[in-house]
């Protein structure tokens, strides 16, 4: 009798979980192209993947063998579970002391400011992405686009899209992550562009790298795809399997060739990572047989075949890294407001409760990230936007932005089904952390 409902207590927990994960990935991933987003149709066209050998004179990441698409299509026939190793860790040093900072811009409140607030408007930029153009697709309230941050100890220097262009002069500034990060990339474009006279401003859309020229000043803001930093199967922008991700936990030769010369980095990494239950690990271009660890594992992984690049690669008096911790999710409305089962859909209002942290943001990812980046020795700056976007429930696309499936009629009726609760619209919280970008710039 007890074996019995011990087993059924199992099998009860189990199914939950199941049931928990299948919700989770309806939520989040609608086939896909919620988490890894696109800019617009023509992507599809673009989408070229790299096939081509690129210079051998990195000193960092061992392969330098690109993978096209049949050897990933072989790679990982069978899979074993991942026993956690220790890498080491000699070229890192830890952080001296703690140089106390003045003031924490990570830490304030949310103003309504509607006379420095939006910093440009939507219909205005011609950059804009349909996925994040929220009032071009309905979106009935404006005030989410006021809202000014606010740091407890101190004042956000205003920004200044000219002031941000020298900043840039003789620069490239590239944006390398997901989706939402890309978010940030086009955001900071729409900042930047209305500064700049026709024909003297560009975009060459070629994925995985897309490339805003601002000539006078030459000068570039870049987008380069990469949702795991390390190489994996989901670097086409476009055309990526989710059921199956394999990732190179030691490689990203192919990355960083493109974005060695960058002058400014700006990483994230995060969602991609919670999207599946298991991700499988490629060491050696060739296994067959490869391990499969979770999200945390796997992510670990990657941020520290990164810092090892960073460490060695970077040059401190020219370059200047930045990574921007994980993007608040807003899927679950009982966790600001108990007893209710929507989402973001349809808030228009800010969390005012100070502190909140929703379940989407994972500590142990914050924890795992922050050791990492604090034995890099201040050669990365963190962009620390998680706690300030967990109060922006209202900040998310929802139902107004072009989804690129169809719906069916029972979706429709209920739209809170099919809300995009990831991204977030623009202008919107994505222009403020391009506000933090220039102060801390
Ligand atoms: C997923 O998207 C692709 C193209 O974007 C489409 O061909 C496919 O039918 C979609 N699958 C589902 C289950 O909606
Ligand atoms: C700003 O907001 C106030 C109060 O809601 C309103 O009276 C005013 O017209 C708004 N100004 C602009 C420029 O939208
Ligand atoms: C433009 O910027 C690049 C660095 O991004 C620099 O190498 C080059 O010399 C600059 N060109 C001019 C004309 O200043
Ligand atoms: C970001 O801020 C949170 C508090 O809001 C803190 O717990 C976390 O450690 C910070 N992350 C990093 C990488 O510094």
């Amino acid at each position: 009798m007890l074996k019995w409902s011990k087993r059924r207590a199992h099998k009860f927990i189990y199914l939950a979980f199941l049931l928990l994960f299948i919700l989770y990935s309806l939520l989040s991933n609608q086939n896909t192209s919620i988490i890894h987003g696109r800019m617009s149709e023509e992507d599809s066209t673009t989408g070229a993947s790299f096939t081509t050998f690129l210079p051998t004179n990195s000193s960092a990441y061992k392969s330098t063998r690109i993978l096209g698409d049949s050897d990933w299509a072989k790679a990982c026939g069978s899979s074993r579970s991942y026993k956690r190793r220790r890498r080491s860790s000699a070229r890192h040093r830890r952080r001296k002391g703690n140089p106390k900072e003045e003031c924490d811009l990570f830490s304030g409140i949310w103003v309504y400011d509607n006379l420095t607030h939006p910093l440009y408007d939507e219909g205005g930029c011609p950059y804009m992405s349909d996925q994040l153009a929220c009032t071009k697709h309905g979106r009935p309230d404006v005030e989410y686009q006021s809202l000014r941050w606010q740091p407890h100890g101190c004042n956000l220097k205003r920004w200044n899209g000219r002031e941000m262009l020298e900043k840039l002069r003789d620069k490239r500034l590239m944006f390398v992550g997901d989706s939402l990060n890309r978010g940030q990339w086009i955001s900071m474009v729409c900042l930047l562009q209305s500064m700049i006279p026709n024909g003297k401003k560009s975009m060459s859309p070629n994925a995985p790298l897309t490339i805003f020229t601002a000539e006078e000043y030459n000068a570039t803001v870049e987008f380069y795809w990469a949702p795991l930093i390390v190489e994996s199967n989901s670097d086409d922008p476009v055309n990526h399997r989710l059921d199956d991700r394999i990732i190179r936990p030691n490689s990203l030769f192919k990355h960083a060739s493109l974005w060695k010369n960058a002058d400014i980095l700006v990483f994230n990494s995060y969602l991609w990572w919670r999207s599946g239950p298991m991700i499988k690990l490629l060491w050696n271009a060739d296994d067959e047989m490869c391990e499969e660890a979770d999200g945390l594992d796997a992510m670990t992984l990657a941020m520290e075949t990164w810092a090892d690049w960073v460490a060695s690669s970077v040059d401190r008096m020219r370059q200047r890294v930045f990574f921007v911790t994980m993007s608040p999710t807003h899927l679950w409305s009982r966790e600001w407001n108990p007893g209710s089962e929507g989402n973001c859909f349809e808030e228009k209002t800010s969390i005012n409760i100070e502190g909140y942290w929703g379940s989407g943001s994972d500590p142990n990812t914050m924890q795992m990230v922050r050791s990492i980046l604090d034995r890099l020795d201040s050669k990365v700056t963190v962009i620390n936007i998680t706690q300030l976007s967990e109060y922006r429930k209202d900040g998310h696309p929802s139902i107004y932005r072009k989804f690129w499936e169809t719906f069916s009629p029972q979706q429709l009726a209920n739209p809170s089904t099919y809300s995009d609760c990831i991204h977030w619209c623009l202008p919107g919280v994505p222009d403020v952390w391009n506000e933090l970008l220039f102060n801390l710039l």
